[in-house]
């Protein structure tokens, strides 16, 4: 890859430079010009630390924003009212399950630990997107999420699939493809409600009228008030702005509303002819800022019940720890040979094969 040839050959070239300044310039503008040519930056490549940092505290939040997640509408799967909205729902929640997994493991490439990151989330020092810190009060609830929570997500995530660092935009790439699954069935079960008897139709409005405004402020702050968002642009991690992106979406579910029959609640959203766009009313900003200080209607009980899954599921990394012991000393590499299962467990790398390949943050040659 272009990428990779580039960084061999100015790696070789600083190698031999022996001013640390000298060294750090030469990989500096390797890495300046694979972003500028649309390469993909891969974890051995050299990244400057705030590029690695940005990553890692972005792709942490967004794991961390997977598995808790789950909490709100797992609530409704024992209370789905048929099988068949039940295994959707399953479904639904094991796909946010396995988001997380590919993100932590895509973190992991920037040389932090899973353990660390859910640490950091434990206690308070990472952030999960604050639209789950709202509750989920009827099971047209569920639909909504899928509408507008996993709409808002797809509209961000998109244009992540191209983002400059290899391991998160590959990540990304499946993860999209599984969110348009949860995006579609959030719409059809809206559309059954708003079909359905009077009172179906209200429970289906009411939960717009309760989604709507956290769903547009998970874009984030207005743009002349988001700290990382000009950067970011810079590396091509993000691709557009907070407010674009904001825009986009409030155009995309316009016409899915009037679709489903049902009334987005904002008295001043119509159709502007000479920006091409819907204006729509202000945003709650001091909401916001709450809900992210932990102040949301959910934010204690989300954490306490992320902490307890944590401490339950102890036993099962331990057993698999365990398990992963055993077959490395009892194994002797026959099994990988094989095809079996490696010593850590399904990726067939072992603790120490990642370990060696981590990058040491700075100049990795
Ligand atoms: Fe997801
Ligand atoms: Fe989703």
């Amino acid at each position: 890859m272009a990428t990779a040839a580039a960084h061999q050959t100015a790696r070789a070239e600083a190698d031999g430079t022996a001013d640390e300044a000298a060294r750090t310039a030469a990989y500096e503008a390797v890495f300046d010009a694979a972003v500028a040519a649309d390469e993909r930056i891969e974890p051995r490549d050299w990244m400057p630390d705030a590029y690695r940092s940005t990553l890692v505290r972005q792709i942490a939040q967004h794991a961390h924003s997977e598995i808790i997640g789950m909490q709100p509408e797992a609530n409704w799967i024992t209370r789905a009212p048929s099988l068949r909205r039940k295994a959707i729902l399953m479904a639904k929640v094991q796909d946010e399950a396995g988001h997380g997994l590919y993100l932590y493991s895509a973190a992991e490439t920037l040389g932090t630990s899973r353990d660390e990151l859910l640490d950091k989330l434990h206690h308070g020092r990472q952030k999960y997107s604050s639209i789950f810190n709202y509750p989920t009060l009827t099971w047209a609830d569920v639909g909504a999420i899928g509408w507008l929570v996993d709409g808002a997500a797809i509209t961000n995530q998109v244009p992540l699939c191209r983002c400059s660092y290899g391991p998160y935009a590959r990540a990304m790439v499946r993860i999209c493809k599984e969110e348009s699954f949860h995006q579609r069935q959030g719409y059809e079960l809206l559309l059954a409600l708003s079909r359905g008897t009077p009172e179906q139709h209200e429970m289906a409005q009411d939960a717009v009228n309760r989604w709507w405004w956290p769903s547009l402020m998970m874009f984030g702050p207005p743009d002349d008030e988001s700290a990382h968002s000009a950067q970011s642009m810079a590396w091509k991690i993000k691709r557009h702005s907070n407010d674009e992106l904001r825009q986009r979406f409030v155009d995309i579910c316009v016409p899915q509303a009037e679709s489903l029959g049902l009334r987005l609640p904002d008295p001043e959203l119509r159709w502007n002819e000479e920006r091409g766009h819907h204006d729509f009313g202000a945003i709650d900003w001091t909401e916001f800022w709450e809900v992210l200080k932990g102040n949301g209607p959910c934010n204690e009980q989300r954490m306490a019940q992320r902490r307890q899954a944590h401490e339950e599921g102890a036993w099962v990394r331990e057993a698999a720890a365990a398990y992963a012991g055993k077959q490395a000393t009892g194994a002797s590499g026959a099994g990988r040979a094989s095809g079996a299962y490696g010593a850590s467990g399904a990726d067939g790398a072992s603790e120490t094969d990642e370990q060696a390949d981590q990058p040491t943050g700075k100049a990795r040659a």
